[in-house]
């Protein structure tokens, strides 16, 4: 069927539905999927993934860190499989620039649960450590602090991205040992 003014309507709607999801998790209010684009090529190869769009990121306050959720396919033998990880985005410079933003991996380093951001800390449901929102464990039992994650910007489809490079890394150690976090 061809292409109409209802298909082009309904890609408006959801794009403005992405942008509008973004923008609600820069207030706090949530979390949305960014999908990595098909054509990078094979998402399961490592090096880094597109994550947000730097212009969504304008805007982002220093102290209110973007819940994103980075799609992965993981590659088992011939079997590729989709997995979400949360990662949270932070301002900590002026915006111009990657080194102006941090990216942190949710996996806590004690016992590999999710990480959640409350308020001003992040918080691991599972045994009660703490961390403050610059990624530094102020409460254990997580041994060390949240892992960063390297970020980077690049252009896609003409516009720059916020790109990000996901590591695991070792549970149980204070020293950050990549690895699988499995
Ligand atoms: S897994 Fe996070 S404190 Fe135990």
């Amino acid at each position: 069927m061809a292409d109409g003014p209802e298909s082009e309507d309904r890609r408006n709607f959801i794009r403005i539905a992405v942008i509008g999801g973004i923008g609600m998790i820069a207030a706090g209010a949530g979390s949305a999927s960014v999908f990595i684009p098909p054509s990078i090529g094979d998402s399961a190869a490592p090096g880094p993934k597109p994550l947000v769009p730097m212009i969504k990121l304008g805007a982002l306050a220093a102290d209110k860190p973007l819940t994103l959720q980075l799609t992965l396919s993981v590659r088992d033998g011939w079997r590729v499989r989709n997995r979400t990880q949360t990662v949270y985005v932070l301002r900590t410079g002026d915006g111009e620039g990657a080194a102006d933003f941090t990216a942190l991996s949710s996996i806590c380093s004690h016992a590999g649960c999710t990480i959640e951001h409350r308020e001003d800390k992040f918080v691991c449901p599972c045994h009660g450590a703490e961390f403050e929102l610059s990624g530094k464990v102020t409460k254990g039992p997580a041994p060390r602090d949240m892992d960063p994650l390297p970020v980077s910007i690049a252009e896609y489809q003409g516009a720059p991205w916020l790109y990000v490079d996901w590591q695991e890394f070792a549970l149980g150690t204070e020293e950050r040992i990549p690895g699988s976090s499995a």
